[in-house]
């Protein structure tokens, strides 16, 4: 059978992650974590004295850094230059200037061509024949129209920050974020993300919608592991 290639798509703190890690590994499938693809970018360019706040510099440079991702659910890893980038893309910092860099047309087109490489299977021997689970914000739209299933995550703003406020928490292990700065914090992201000129994000016409506001992830891994059976 041909190698299943599922996009999942939405907001963050909807679970996109944790459910598409789960659903790769259940499966046996390779992953791939799009934003982190953003997010090392956006860190080279702050290490690297590009003024984020300039879009005409960040195309500049867009060409620059070589961004590797590792697509194994488990570990997936990602570099820039050659760096580990797998902890500080999740800095604060990072997060803030993003969005900017996300939006910036030669920033997305390079990416989406890695992105389009490695859902391929043609960037390692060993990759083709195996599927792959896709998570970002463009992947049904954009990146790849012709996915076998797309599945879009939903949840109410207030759930949506409360399990971004528990990861924080469990990521730096301080005090427990400020819940309204969250969701504050959580929609400016959004509007950037939805109201940009290149590919914004977007439910695809022939996504399948899950709001996850009352499910458990557990119940949201097996409701997208039964679409993807079905859809394979
Ligand atoms: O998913 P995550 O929160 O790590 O994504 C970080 C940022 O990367 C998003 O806020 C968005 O600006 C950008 N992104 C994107 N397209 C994708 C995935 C992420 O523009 N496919």
């Amino acid at each position: 059978p041909a190698a299943v290639i599922v996009a999942i798509d939405g907001p963050s703190g909807t679970g996109k992650s944790s459910t598409s890690k789960a659903v790769a590994a259940r499966l046996g499938l390779r992953y791939l974590d799009t934003g982190a693809q953003y997010r090392a970018m956006t860190w080279w360019m702050l290490n690297n004295g590009i003024d984020v706040s300039d879009p005409s510099e960040i195309a500049a440079a867009a060409d620059k850094p070589a961004i590797v991702s590792g697509t194994d659910p488990q570990a997936p890893g990602i570099s820039a230059d050659g760096a580990d980038a797998s902890v500080p893309i999740r800095s604060q910092e990072v997060t803030a200037a993003v969005s900017a860099v996300s939006a910036v047309p030669e920033v997305r087109t390079r990416i989406t061509d890695l992105q389009r490489t490695i859902a391929a299977g043609t960037q390692e021997p060993g990759d083709a024949g195996t599927g792959i689970v896709v998570e970002g914000r463009d992947i049904g739209t954009t990146v790849l129209p012709d996915a076998d299933l797309k599945v879009f995550l939903t949840a109410s703003p207030e759930a949506r920050a409360a399990r971004r406020s528990g990861e924080l928490k469990s990521a730096d292990g301080k005090a427990h974020a400020d819940l309204a700065a969250t969701q504050q914090a959580l929609a400016a992201r959004d509007k950037a993300d939805s109201s940009r000129k290149t590919s914004p994000l977007k439910k695809a016409g022939d996504a399948v919608e899950v709001d996850t506001t009352e499910l458990t992830l557990e119940q949201v891994i097996e409701c997208v592991v039964t679409l993807v059976e079905k859809a394979s």
